[in-house]
């Protein structure tokens, strides 16, 4: 794996630090982000867009990763926020990021989560439904603001890892179809709306995307529709937003382009289609998440206990699993890992990892090399700084993990790992 580095005690590290010391610090389960892979990350995206002279903004999608240092790493590198709920806005507005960059997604947002939106003035709301455009106009109405929006439309292409397929209806919760003329309508109601003004469109087509012609597709869609509304209502879209999806390396199998290969293909399109129709270059905007933080992330466990089923498999559990990692449970997720305290000894064993939640679903790893383990060792996963902590969980009453950010050789604590007391602090009594 990419982040396999190994120091002269053939511990693996991460950042230049000791993992074996990190977990004896900080306990296991734990979190660990390299931040200047976060940077880097991140960097490579803005930079792209700069060379190319292109306007945009990299929103990073909180949903990944939230937390008050993480949002104060993407503040200092000038990025964007995507929040999708109120509490991923409340975060934000704690770690002080700047309002007028946040955007605002969310399928089904509450009246209470539009209020706030329009209270603290933040950036942009991506209008995903009918229900929406009435209520925030009420919202806008009673608070006396107006509110610059997108249209999120669904451009009939799904693309996961490497397929795409194009329907005409995407079968989707999200957003307007383009395909049956709801994104027209919805366009078509809010030049109605006065403190409402559409900057442009919004799609995103999926996640974990490894190839660029989805992407490509889509762009071709929007373009179809936006040369209709150019000549039905001389409206041109000063935004284009391609949402998020760019794929990372979980196992040695993944091979994802280089993160500015998916920003050259963009922008390469977006000029031949402005081209095309005649029209001005929009700025371009996109969400990633997992590109920024899934690579940046590692987590560390104990090893316990082990079960051996002559000529079926071996078990090694560790002290986590599903509540802190639930994407091999939930999307047969792949990951790759090694013993952090014999990242050099050879890998003669092969076993499968599992968690420790009372559920047989809660394996974290199938059948993968490591060398002979004892209890006591460290296992380290890769890849685990993209929904692993944000969509932990408090099954079995596990309590949540610590994260620890790791910089310039400095190891600092970010997330606490959380006590018993924080577990039942809001259990009460019934007698
Ligand atoms: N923008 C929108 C509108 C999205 O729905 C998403 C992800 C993103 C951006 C960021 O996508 P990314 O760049 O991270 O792929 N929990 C799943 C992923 C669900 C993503 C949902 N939306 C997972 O663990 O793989």
């Amino acid at each position: 794996h990419e982040m396999r580095k190994v120091n002269d005690n053939g511990h693996l590290t991460i950042g230049n630090l000791d993992t074996v010391y990190l977990a004896e610090k900080y306990g296991t389960p734990l979190f660990v982000y390299d931040v200047e892979r976060i940077r880097k990350n991140a960097r490579l995206f803005v930079d792209t867009f700069k060379k190319l002279k292109v306007k945009a903004q990299v929103a990073y999608a909180s949903k990944a990763f939230s937390s008050i240092a993480m949002l104060q790493v993407a503040r200092q590198e000038a990025l964007s926020l995507d929040v999708v709920s109120e509490g991923e806005l409340y975060t934000a507005l704690q770690a002080a990021f700047p309002v007028e960059k946040i955007h605002m997604h969310g399928n089904n947002k509450s009246r209470k989560e539009l209020e706030m939106a329009v209270q603290y003035n933040i950036g942009c709301i991506v209008v995903d439904n009918f229900y929406e455009i009435e209520l925030l106009h009420d919202i806008l109405v009673h608070q006396q603001k107006e509110m610059e929006v997108l249209l999120r439309v669904t451009p009939g292409i799904e693309a996961h890892t490497h397929d795409y397929i194009l329907t005409g209806n995407e079968d989707s919760k999200f957003g307007f179809d383009l395909a049956n003329g709801q994104a027209a309508k919805a366009f078509q109601k809010l030049q109605g709306f006065d403190r409402i003004h559409v900057k442009g469109l919004h799609c995103h087509i999926g996640s974990q995307i490894f190839e660029t012609d989805g992407f490509i597709m889509a762009v071709r869609r929007l373009f179809q529709s936006l040369a209709n509304w150019k000549q039905t209502y001389g409206f041109e879209a000063e935004v284009l937003n391609l949402g998020g999806g760019f794929g990372i390396q979980y196992t040695a199998e993944d091979e994802p382009l280089a993160l500015d290969q998916y920003v050259k293909a963009l922008v390469e399109e977006i000029n031949s289609q402005v081209n095309t129709y005649e029209m001005n270059f929009p700025e371009i905007w996109i969400e990633p998440g997992r590109a920024i933080v899934g690579n940046a992330g590692i987590t560390l466990y104990s090893v316990g206990s082990q079960k051996q089923i002559p000529n079926v498999r071996d078990y090694i559990a560790v002290d986590g699993g599903m509540t802190d990692n639930i994407r091999p449970a939930l999307y047969q997720a792949k990951y790759d890992a090694v013993v952090a305290n014999k990242a050099t000894q050879p890998t003669t064993n092969e076993a499968s990892v599992a968690g420790k939640c009372c559920e047989s679903g809660d394996m974290l790893i199938w059948d993968i090399s490591l060398p002979e383990v004892e209890a006591g060792d460290i296992l380290a996963v890769f890849s685990t700084g993209a929904y692993g902590y944000s969509m932990s969980n408090h099954y079995n009453r596990f309590p949540k993990a610590a994260v620890v950010f790791v910089e310039n050789g400095v190891d600092t604590l970010v997330i606490k790992r959380e006590t018993y007391q924080d577990m039942i602090k809001n259990d009460l009594s019934y007698e």
